[in-house]
């Protein structure tokens, strides 16, 4: 089942041949609301599209959104935004148009538009039960319904994991789907890297240049948290450019002990500080990631503590006074790098080109030195992690910095 008929072309059609009379625009729907281009309806098949942002947002996500506006306006299409994830198609939230002048100006900003959410999946959506409990319901019908009322023939899912599986879902039910991947984690399969991942990674680099020089001032050791969830790219890339004496990641399981041992050597050396770069996932031998706080209904665990605890716990160990700090969100904020701009706006034309292609259940990827587009079933059947025989795990052994093994 594909999303409305999609087969329409008239000589001189309204760009919303599809009024928005679904229940999600009760009282408006008019004809004509979007920007015509006359010259190009000729050419093109007048064709609907809708843009959805779903999870963490992260850094480049307006230019994937201006860039894939842009291209298909030039091939004549309208284009709408979901809200919120796939909350606009559930009556959650709006459906909104996106136009040139919606994205005018927006690549250089960070979020997203039309904002996102990491809550609820259209095929486990959270309610709350009478008594107070919570329930999953799957509601991925009405989305498909809403979808065929309002004309969408195509959706542009951006999004990471979480996303790729709803899409994955949508494409099993028929709907016409092309994914971008998007995460500053950078744990996306089937791509080189994602966009948000090079600005996270800059973000993470500077606050490790500011801490050198506080860490000197003192002679302290200051313990750097930084995102990535189960993957340890951010910690790693971040640590080897800002020049970490201690990075620990995920993939490699390290001991307090040789943390402590690295410092003290350091210490003995006439080096009296240490920075240390701990991944938010990343869990001693025999012990536990840390976890903080309750996660909301339909939201994934959130790691985060480590920084605190392993700081506690070097400062017991060697008797040097020790600080921590969470870079957080941060990580997640500002404008885009001018790599990640670009990255993202070669995904946004990309996965237009990929609809215009018909590469439903499809996502956009970097395998350099090209795009391509790759099977989102294969993309989920693959977990990324950094690889510790990776060169840029040995260029840091081979320079000295310890990843506590
Ligand atoms: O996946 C991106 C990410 O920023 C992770 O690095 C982090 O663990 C998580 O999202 C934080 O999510 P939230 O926005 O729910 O705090």
């Amino acid at each position: 089942m594909a999303i409305g008929s999609g087969e329409s072309v008239t000589e001189n059609p309204p760009i919303v041949s599809n009024p928005c009379r679904s229940p999600l625009f009760p009282d408006s729907g008019t004809e004509g609301t979007f920007p015509t281009h006359p010259h190009t309806q000729v050419i093109f098949r007048n064709m609907r599209i809708a843009i959805s942002t779903g999870g963490g947002d992260a850094p480049g996500l307006n230019a994937v959104i201006r860039a894939a506006v842009l291209s298909a306006r030039t091939r004549g299409w309208d284009v709408l935004g979901i809200k919120r994830g796939f909350a606009g198609l559930l009556g959650e939230d709006e459906i909104v148009p996106l136009t040139t002048d919606s994205v005018r100006g927006i690549a250089g900003q960070g979020g997203t538009i039309i904002k996102t959410t990491n809550r609820g999946s259209p095929f486990a959506y959270p309610i709350q039960k009478p008594d107070g409990t919570w329930t999953h319901i799957d509601r991925s019908d009405e989305l498909v319904e809403n979808a065929r009322n309002l004309g969408i023939e195509a959706i542009i899912s951006i999004g990471g994991d979480g996303s790729l599986k709803i899409a994955q879902q949508l494409a099993a039910k028929g709907v016409r789907v092309v994914s971008v991947p998007k995460t500053i984690d950078n744990d996306v399969a089937g791509t080189i890297t994602t966009f948000g991942f090079d600005t996270a990674v800059n973000t993470a680099m500077e606050a490790i240049d500011k801490l050198h020089t506080t860490a000197e001032s003192h002679d302290r050791v200051m313990v750097l948290e930084v995102m990535g969830r189960e993957a340890g790219f951010i910690a790693l890339h971040a640590g080897v450019a800002g020049t970490a004496d201690v990075i620990l990641i995920p993939e490699i399981e390290w001991e307090l002990d040789k943390v402590c041992e690295k410092i003290m050597q350091r210490d003995a050396s006439g080096k009296r500080f240490s920075i240390v770069v701990v991944a938010e996932g990343s869990k001693p031998k025999g012990g536990n990631e840390s976890i903080i706080g309750a996660s909301l209904p339909g939201q994934d665990r959130r790691l985060g503590g480590i920084a605190e605890r392993l700081g506690y716990d070097i400062q017991r160990v060697t008797g040097k006074e020790t600080r921590s700090m969470v870079l957080g969100h941060l990580q997640r904020g500002g404008s885009p790098t001018g790599y990640d701009r670009l990255l993202a706006t070669r995904f946004g034309a990309a996965a237009v080109q990929a609809v215009a292609d018909k590469k439903w259940g499809q996502m956009v990827a970097l395998q350099s030195p090209h795009l391509v587009t790759i099977p989102i079933d294969e993309v989920l059947r693959e977990t990324k992690r950094v690889d510790p025989k990776h060169d840029i795990v040995q260029t840091a052994r081979m320079i000295g910095i310890s990843f506590g093994d």
